[in-house]
């Protein structure tokens, strides 16, 4: 026990050493991360088309901790220019943002588009790339046309279908720019906690099938918008085109085998699920927690597997279409196979699998419950993912950390949390990791889905109560500047002005 310590003390002392010198490629992408219904507003505004967080936050305001809506968010309808000049403020490389379907073709089909949807997210687009930031795109954050909803939703075997087609016109109309495009942001949270549970719209909670139904939907409808895009657009528009699935590094909690099988399955259930059928040799949906389904419905009676299989030509169509692996990141979870168990409904994903979760009480907390700074949980969810698949290119999408809106703008949690986060990040490329870019959450502040405005992770703090929604940089806005321009993490760097301006030229 005591060498443990001492040699960890001194790896520690060692790497305080290296850390200075330590620096981010040149080409590394530096961005923040947003997504269209937490920030955007104009929710009716021209011929936008209702989806499902507008239905379900007006007809359901009591599931929100606030009782708010995403009516007006952080209005960057009506403030797109000012978020463009943050991002030149903060010296950012790239910006990862949203596509709101519903915006774009109103009917969620793609008969009609919206001229005025079309005209915003030129107005956007063209705004970065005027100053040389490159527009990420991500097609789908959770806000599907609530028409398609109405017809099934990622239920439906049409769903792939109804998503290659708006994709296809996301692609024409602004593929001249956009060089790198994200299909769908969280499938988990998409499927499981939209359909498999209450947590996320349209909170269906069928817990039997709902989240297997919908991931097997959506990988499909992934791997059509891969294709379209590979096949027509990218050889005259030269992008490329991945997913971001939401990886949390889930561990052991013991060095015993029943937990290391218990985290394996709960890692298949919470991404393998979606990872594994676009990312691994084989293809299809994890081996092992198929297996567990299949078993467990046969005793609970039901015809077939709860979870739908591939046929052969879908597992092909499906393996390897992906450019990337986009993925979201913010804390770590211990995973025993008998300690820390909940009552999960049976039968369900999480009763299929079967295991506790706990977080180590010396991993400081955040206001979201579910968020912990786990040390070094990056680097351990990159590696086992770049041994797992072979290498893939990387990029992480989001990453960040949340504080109350009384805690104002000395955010010095968060700069904690975005150090330790970045260290990890250069850990990973030391390692070898094909890690292309990095994308903090968030720009701003906005509104944090169920939890409304209670919950901030902005870099830049939003007043939602002032007409214009000003935007306030954090002291972790000019820590990540610094970063950002100095390609290094100097622990001892204090910002020494609360103003930030752009410089000439940038
Ligand atoms: C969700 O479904 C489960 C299983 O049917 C049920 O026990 C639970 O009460 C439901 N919860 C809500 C909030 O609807």
């Amino acid at each position: 026990m005591k060498t443990t310590i001492l040699l960890s003390l001194f790896a520690t002392f060692c790497s305080a050493l290296v850390q200075r010198d330590r620096r981010f490629p040149d080409d590394f992408l530096f961005g923040t991360a947003t997504s269209a219904y937490q920030i955007e507003g104009g929710w009716n505004v021209d011929d936008k088309g209702e989806n499902i967080w507008d239905r379900m936050m007006h007809t359901n305001p009591d599931a929100i901790t606030d009782r708010s809506n995403g009516d007006v968010a952080a209005d960057t309808y009506n403030n797109y220019k000012r978020d463009v000049e943050m991002m030149r403020e903060l010296g950012l490389d790239a910006y990862r943002f949203s596509l709101s379907w519903s915006r774009i073709l109103p009917n969620g089909l793609a008969n009609k588009v919206s001229d005025a949807g079309v005209a915003f997210y030129n107005n956007y687009i063209n705004e970065m790339v005027k100053y040389n930031i490159t527009p990420m795109a991500t097609l789908y954050h959770w806000d599907l046309p609530q028409k398609l909803q109405d017809l099934g939703g990622f239920a439906s075997p049409l769903f792939p279908e109804w998503f290659e087609n708006y994709a296809k016109v996301a692609f024409a109309q602004f593929g001249d720019r956009v060089k790198h495009w994200i299909t769908f942001n969280e499938p988990r949270e998409i499927c499981y906690e939209g359909y498999g549970h209450f947590t996320k719209a349209p909170i269906l909670n069928v817990t039997d099938v709902g989240t297997y139904y919908c991931a097997k939907h959506l990988v499909m409808a992934h791997a059509k918008a891969y294709h379209a895009y590979n096949d027509i657009f990218k050889p005259t528009q030269g992008g490329v085109c991945g997913i971001t699935i939401s990886v949390n590094w889930l561990g052991p909690l013991t060095d015993s085998e029943e937990d290391f099988f218990a985290a394996e399955i709960r890692r298949q259930a919470e991404w393998g699920l979606y990872a594994e059928p676009i990312f691994s040799e084989k293809g299809g949906f994890p081996q092992e927690l198929s297996k567990i389904v299949a078993r467990k419905s046969a005793e609970q009676g039901y015809p077939t597997s709860r979870m739908p299989a591939f046929t052969e030509e879908e597992r092909k169509y499906v393996r390897g279409a992906s450019d990337f692996f986009g993925v979201n990141h913010y804390t770590a979870f211990l995973i025993s196979a008998n300690e820390y168990k909940v009552n999960w409904p049976v039968p369900s994903v999480f009763a299929d699998v079967d295991a506790g979760l706990t977080m180590l009480p010396e991993w400081e907390k955040a206001v979201s419950v579910w968020l912990r700074r786990a040390p070094h949980s990056i680097y351990k969810a990159l590696m086992h993912l770049h041994k797992k698949y072979n290498g893939p290119i990387f990029y992480i999408t989001e990453n960040g950390w949340s504080q109350i809106p009384e805690d104002g703008c000395e955010d010095d949690a968060r700069i904690r949390y975005y150090r330790a986060a970045l260290n990890s990040v250069l850990d990973c490329l030391d390692a070898g990791v094909d890690l292309r870019g990095y994308m903090a959450w968030s720009l701003m502040d906005n509104l944090e889905w169920m939890e409304g405005y209670t919950e901030r992770f902005g870099l830049y703090e939003v007043d939602f109560a002032s007409p214009k929604k000003t935007r306030t940089p954090r002291k972790s806005a000019f820590v990540y500047k610094h970063i950002i321009s100095t390609r290094t993490i100097d622990p001892d760097y204090e910002p020494h002005t609360r103003t930030m301006w752009i410089d000439e030229g940038h």
